[in-house]
């Protein structure tokens, strides 16, 4: 009886769809969903902006508009960066505010100025800061943070105070080791430690990396569960675990997308953005990275929501995933709150809908196509997307709805030709509903707010290679950053110093300052380096004075052709050009110093300026120490092209001055 009158409702339901397409309900009768905590991007993790603060004015501030401003693009709502650990994080190292024990400074790098140019732009932004890794003297030497747990929690606790005591940051959140081992007895310390100095505002995120096992100590460890305040996983595929659920804690996707930000890197984020939420519950997603500004060849090259790799030609690049974020972002602000009515489309796709419980209503629809919208990871299952016609009913407190405003998004992968975010007249809402034809690869954002924009400022120069003559004397800084321009750290940390009691030419150097193996995230070089330039060059001379200033055992390089940074430095090929304090030189292949194409004695040592000299040309190499020839050489298994560098020989302290490139 029962199941028969519920096949003839169904067969009812049916036939009604056949003829007019899906319905939907949107309604706050039952209850809400979750409260909604933003959309966000993160900066670090490592060196990913390293090159956006060498933009010329005005672009850079352009770009900063493209990510930040409210109703003008992305207009993020969470900005995440990297606590600087002196550390190779993916695509480079950042400074550490304490590279010494008893050294504080909380002007080095560039993470204080972004976020104090996110809040210039939007003074609600959340501020996140998560460590990837820290300074050797935080674990005493060993590569572990978590032996001297309160050093580690009053180092972390250190730069959110700083944040505020020198750029009045109010960091929001406090991550504990990305993607690494947490540890319960730490979580609880911070917790401690923030409270102990009156931040008790400031909340903590865990684990950074999968949902288990941190949900599982959260469900046994009341303690624990009281310290952390979201559970933050990585690259969740859009998923999490019931236990997550059962904690009744905020769930985030603390870092996801990192994929290559063409169409289909935007297809993959218009599909997270909603479907984190309708499979996942989960209520905030943030983009590794926020801006692609490294070179592109560097690991994960061009995984942001835009790309701005280019500060020598001033071009930028508006990609997808920027229009994408704004489909949401635009249109609804943390605090806001899911409908419990958020679900997929019965032909693909999905569909989520916010209010701010003040009456005004946000809805998204996707119609991401498997293939249009893969991302890295995790792998995505088969699923079929096709065209459908929708019909949204709105109750309870949005009966009264009159109109929608209506923002479109086609990825157009056969014409080309694709459009985003473009405002089309608004929807009215007749008999309390509306019907929408979707097409496959579409993002619709329907809306009772009024005030999106699609922002733009005029088009950027034209795209231009690295330019092939190069000069930095370090003598021309800008007082804002702590790095000379272009310099890509890839172990060790390269600052501008100045030598006060140098009556000579050397007072304003460039000086590598890390002088002990930090508690690294991934493999770093036992040798400091710094690229720059451009990957595909080939005939070069790299000329530099360098200074050494560890006496017997000190010893620096410059190289080209070097092929490899990120967390594949320690494999790096070339041609290193070395001289040592011990009064020698060679000349390898490889930053080891192992493959040796020529060795022998130069006469250099610790506490003098030498101008060392390395051409490349076609099959052979050369050095000039001082001016005069030094060496000569064949290549053997030597890469075909690669960046210029300077670097140490171990983790020193040394100086260079005076870089210049001549390439062909
Ligand atoms: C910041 O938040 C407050 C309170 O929610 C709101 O009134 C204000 O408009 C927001 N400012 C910006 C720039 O979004
Ligand atoms: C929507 O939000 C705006 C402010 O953004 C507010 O003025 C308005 O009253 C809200 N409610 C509706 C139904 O539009
Ligand atoms: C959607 O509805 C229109 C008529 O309004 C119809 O022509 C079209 O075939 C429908 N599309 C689908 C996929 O059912
Ligand atoms: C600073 O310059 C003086 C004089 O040239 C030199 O003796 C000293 O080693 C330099 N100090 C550093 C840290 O470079
Ligand atoms: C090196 O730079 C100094 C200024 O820092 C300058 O006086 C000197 O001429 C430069 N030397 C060379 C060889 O370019
Ligand atoms: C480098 O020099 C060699 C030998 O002169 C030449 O064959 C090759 O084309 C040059 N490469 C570039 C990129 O100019």
């Amino acid at each position: 009886m029962m199941l028969s009158s519920l096949v003839v409702v169904y067969v009812m339901f049916m036939c009604f769809h056949f003829s007019l397409g899906d319905n939907y309900v949107l309604d706050d009768k039952s209850g809400l969903g979750r409260t909604f905590d933003g959309i966000g991007g993160l900066s670090g993790g490592g060196a990913t902006s390293r090159l956006l603060v060498n933009y010329a004015e005005p672009y850079r501030s352009q770009i900063l508009d493209y990510l930040f401003k409210p109703n003008f693009g992305a207009s993020l709502h969470i900005l995440k960066v990297e606590i600087g650990g002196d550390a190779q994080t993916t695509d480079g190292t950042e400074p550490s505010h304490m590279h010494y024990e008893n050294d504080e400074n909380y002007f080095r790098g560039y993470e204080w100025w972004l976020m104090r140019e996110a809040k210039k732009r939007n003074p609600n932004i959340t501020l996140i800061g998560l460590p990837w890794a820290f300074p050797g003297w935080v674990g005493h030497g060993k590569n572990w943070p978590y032996d001297f747990p309160d050093i580690t929690a009053y180092y972390v606790v250190s730069w959110v105070i700083g944040a505020k005591q020198y750029h009045n940051l109010d960091i929001d959140y406090i991550g504990i080791w990305n993607e690494r081992n947490f540890d319960g007895k730490y979580i609880k310390l911070l917790r401690y430690t923030l409270d102990k100095y009156g931040l008790d505002k400031v909340k903590i995120i865990a684990s950074d990396n999968l949902w288990e096992p941190i949900t599982f100590y959260v469900l046994q460890d009341g303690e624990l569960s009281d310290a952390v305040d979201v559970l933050g996983a990585h690259y969740p595929g859009t998923t999490t675990v019931i236990d997550a659920l059962k904690t009744e804690k905020k769930l985030w996707s603390s870092e996801d997308y990192s994929t290559f930000n063409d169409e289909v890197g935007g297809g993959c984020w218009a599909r997270i953005l909603n479907q984190n939420y309708v499979n996942g519950r989960m209520t905030a997603t943030i983009s590794w990275n926020l801006v692609a500004s490294y070179y592109e060849s560097l690991p994960f090259g061009r995984d942001g929501l835009m790309t701005a790799e280019e500060p020598w030609s001033g071009n930028y690049v508006v990609e997808s995933p920027i229009w994408i974020t704004a489909h949401t972002t635009q249109f609804t602000q943390p605090g806001w709150t899911y409908l419990q009515t958020v679900g997929h489309l019965k032909n693909g796709g999905s569909y989520v809908a916010l209010t701010d419980r003040n009456g005004n209503l946000t809805v998204v629809i996707e119609t991401m196509t498997h293939d249009h919208s893969v991302c890295i990871r995790p792998p995505l299952l088969p699923f079929e997307v096709t065209p459908q016609n929708v019909t949204f009913y709105l109750k309870g407190s949005f009966a009264s709805v009159s109109q929608l405003q209506l923002w479109k998004s086609r990825f157009d992968f056969k014409t080309k030709k694709p459009v985003f975010f473009q405002k089309l007249d608004p929807v009215k809402i007749s008999d309390g509903s509306f019907t929408l034809s979707l097409d496959v690869d579409e993002v619709y954002t329907l809306s009772t707010i009024t005030t999106a924009q699609r922002g733009a400022h005029p088009d950027p120069p034209p795209s231009a290679p690295f330019p092939k003559l190069y000069k930095d004397d370090f003598n021309v800084r800008n007082p804002q950053f702590t790095e000379a321009p272009d310099f890509a750290d890839q172990t060790g940390v390269f600052e501008y110093f100045i030598n006060l009691t140098d009556p000579g030419p050397h007072v304003f150097t460039l000086r590598q300052v890390v002088t002990q193996r930090p508690i690294t995230w991934v493999t770093d070089a036992d040798q400091t380096i710094s690229v720059i330039g451009d990957y595909s060059w080939q005939n070069i001379t790299v000329t530099c004075d360098v200074f050494i200033e560890t006496a017997k055992t000190g010893g620096v390089f410059i190289a080209a052709r070097v092929d490899k940074g990120g967390g594949n430095v320690r494999n790096s090929k070339g041609i290193f050009f070395w001289v040592f304090a011990d009064g020698t030189y060679k000349v390898t292949s490889d930053i080891k110093g192992e493959t040796v194409l020529v060795k022998g004695k130069s006469g250099p040592s610790s506490d003098i300026w030498y101008t060392l000299s390395l051409t490349i040309k076609g099959d052979s190499t050369s050095g000039m120490l001082n001016g005069s020839p030094l060496w000569k050489s064949g290549m053997v298994s030597v890469p075909k092209n690669g960046w210029a560098a300077v670097g140490t020989s171990s983790f020193e302290l040394a100086q260079f001055d005076n870089f210049s490139i001549e390439a062909e």
